[in-house]
């Protein structure tokens, strides 16, 4: 590392407030924006933050996304920070290509408009029945997470698996524990090894009575074993879960704290698209992205060698004033947020962000309608927030109406 470089840092975490990411690393994209930083477990990499380095190390092949390679976890691991093993077969998202562009074909070939218009309607099937569930318990307040933002990405992806509904519950309890990181290693790898038995199950039974879903489709194609089939639907639950169940959440818990920006999306509905992008941009969901340098290389101006990882701040990127104005730090629904990296960049970008920007449209339209006095039922700094979660967001949103 140059010796006109600061001292390293350490991945800030604490937050100044629920919507905005930790303060320094502000400072450090103003400062420092390739800057060195210390891993818990003693590597020595970087910590980028300006908008222009983390969309072009995203797409960069020099930046590997290997899981084995960028294995330096930034962040204390509640399970220690000992080397992770290649990505199982069909866990795409820790492989570069040529294996890697190999499963994303198959998978995005499957994410056709033919079948997202086909969960059109059974999503607004799981929303509406949400509302009424949250409705029935008669007392006009409910906690949004349990109720709402949680069961839907859930049950969507159950739709997608084709998951039959009698199994949906069995399905869910072992998504459930496998992401409680309070569950502790044991108890997370028990939830682990039954979702790959439940998947295990549910392929063979495909095999035998193929459906119009996700995993029948890959596997009328014939070119996946069976466990390449697991690994590709355990991907789909990781990455589309959790992200799309903590987005609603924190999406409704910043309408609801900024209600100028609510009244705004109630008198114009038709702002829905705009502001879900917006949100996607606003909002800090992840620590960032993970890539290691495969060779040595530079950074604006800033040597990195082989074998260093990158920690890529998406929500520092989405707030650069260089790119989205001096206001970045606003929420402002009318802004026009494109290019934003909530959904990364390059051949990584996500592959569920139509199914997500859906669920958000028909989450958001179907809440704001059914609940024109909707309000939190406590004060803002009463929600607990998933700061210990790698995935950020709330554990519980108690809403009123
Ligand atoms: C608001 C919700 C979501 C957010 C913010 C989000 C965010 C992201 C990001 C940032 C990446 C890139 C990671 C990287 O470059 O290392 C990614 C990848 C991915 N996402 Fe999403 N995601 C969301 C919802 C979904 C949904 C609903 C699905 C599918 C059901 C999904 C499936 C995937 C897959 C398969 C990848 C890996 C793509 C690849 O490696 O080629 N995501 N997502």
């Amino acid at each position: 590392m140059s010796d006109s470089l600061p001292a390293p840092v350490r991945l800030p975490t604490e937050r100044p407030s629920a919507f905005d990411p930790p303060t320094e690393l502000a400072e450090l994209r103003e400062k420092c924006p390739v800057a060195p930083m210390d891993f818990p477990d003693g590597h020595q990499g970087w910590l980028i933050t300006s908008y222009p380095e983390v969309r072009s190390l995203l797409a960069d092949p020099t930046f590997s996304a290997r899981q084995e390679l960028h294995h330096h976890a930034p962040y204390d691991h509640p399970f220690g920070t000992e080397q992770i093993a290649p990505a199982e077969p069909g866990f795409f998202i820790g492989m570069d290509a040529p294996e890697h562009s190999r499963y994303r074909r198959l998978v995005a070939g499957q994410f056709t408009k033919r079948r997202i218009a086909q969960l059109t309607p059974r999503l607004e099937e799981i929303v509406e029945s949400c509302l009424d569930a949250m409705e029935a318990g008669g007392s006009r307040e409910a906690d949004l997470v349990e109720h709402f933002s949680q069961p839907i990405p859930a049950l969507v992806i159950c739709e997608l698996l084709g998951v039959p509904v009698e199994d949906s519950e069995r399905f869910r309890g072992a998504i459930r524990s496998f992401f409680d990181l309070n569950s502790g290693r044991e108890e997370s790898e028990k939830a682990f090894a039954a979702i790959l038995e439940y998947l295990g199950e549910l392929i063979t039974r495909k095999r035998a009575e193929p459906g119009d879903d996700m995993i029948s489709g890959l596997i009328s194609r014939d070119e996946l074993t069976d466990q390449e089939l697991a690994g590709i639907s355990l991907l789909l639950l990781v990455a589309g879960y959790e992200t799309t169940a903590n987005m609603i959440a924190l999406s409704v818990f910043a309408l609801v704290t900024h209600p100028d920006q609510m009244a705004l999306l109630r008198a114009e509905p038709d702002l829905v698209d705009n502001a879900i992008e917006e949100l996607l941009r606003y909002l800090p969901l992840s620590a960032g992205g993970m890539r290691a340098a495969t060779q040595d290389t530079d950074v604006r101006g800033t040597p990195v060698k082989g074998g260093e990882c990158v920690v890529l701040s998406l929500a520092a990127a989405n707030r650069d004033p260089a790119r989205y104005g001096t206001d970045a730090d606003r929420l402002d629904l009318r802004r026009s947020a494109t290019g934003h990296v909530a959904f990364g960049h390059g051949p990584h970008q996500c592959l569920g962000s139509q199914l997500a920007r859906l669920e958000m449209r028909t989450a958001f339209t179907a809440l704001l309608r059914r609940f024109p006095g909707l309000r939190l039922a406590v004060a803002p700094e009463d929600v607990p927030l998933r700061d210990d979660h790698l995935i950020y967001g709330t554990h519980r949103l108690p809403i009123a109406w």
